[in-house]
């Protein structure tokens, strides 16, 4: 699986824009990042302030230019306020792999905004990048995540495990190969 993410592929769909994250971001990724309820079901390091959250987007800015992960920043077209974020990454040649990641600002969720993003990024993932399978690992208590992802026709992988992560259940979508 050979990537080229530059040009940066800028999604659009009715209500939001999936695009490039970037340094400006740092204030609302800090946000995002250190919310209480964001983070309640997901296991990683918070930032501590904003050099922090500056380092963090240089990473995602590496990875995507080195074409081994790729991050998109939700924004909203009413607004063009950051109201999310979405990404593809540890991808795996031999099956067609990418993990998908996920996060929504809680004054945006149950409003289907991230179903619209999901939609845009897995028709991004199976048709442009044309993986096989999409895994996505959540909590099993986080019943906001499996309703979106069961209404995406994800199914649950009960023998899989996320290594480090033993409270998350595996779900995947697969194309037939
Ligand atoms: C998971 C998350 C991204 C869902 O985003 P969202 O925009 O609210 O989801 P949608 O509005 O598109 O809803 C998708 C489906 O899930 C359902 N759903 C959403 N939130 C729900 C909740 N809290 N409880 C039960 N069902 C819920 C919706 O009803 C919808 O199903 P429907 O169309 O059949 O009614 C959001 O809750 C979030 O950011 N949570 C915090 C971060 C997180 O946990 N990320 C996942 C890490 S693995």
């Amino acid at each position: 699986m050979n990537f080229n993410f530059t040009p940066f592929p800028v999604l659009e769909t009715e209500r939001l824009t999936l695009r490039a994250l970037n340094l400006d971001d740092a204030k609302a990724i800090f946000g995002l990042r250190t919310n209480k309820e964001v983070n309640e079901f997901i296991d990683r390091k918070r930032p501590n302030n904003l050099s922090e959250a500056r380092a963090f987007i240089d990473r995602i800015s590496q990875l995507t230019s080195n074409n081994e992960g790729i991050f998109w920043v939700i924004e909203s077209k009413n607004n063009y306020q950051l109201v999310g974020t979405i990404g593809l990454r540890h991808f795996e040649d031999e099956e067609d792999y990418a993990e998908i990641g996920y996060e929504l600002d809680p004054s945006y969720q149950q409003k289907g905004y991230m179903s619209e993003a999901f939609e845009a990024v897995l028709e991004f993932g199976f048709k442009e990048m044309e993986l096989k399978t999409i895994e996505a690992f959540t909590h099993y208590n986080n019943e906001a995540s499996i309703a979106l992802l069961e209404k995406q026709k994800f199914i649950l992988f009960p023998d899989r495990t996320d290594e480090g992560f033993v409270n998350n259940r595996s779900y995947r979508l697969e194309v037939s190969k």
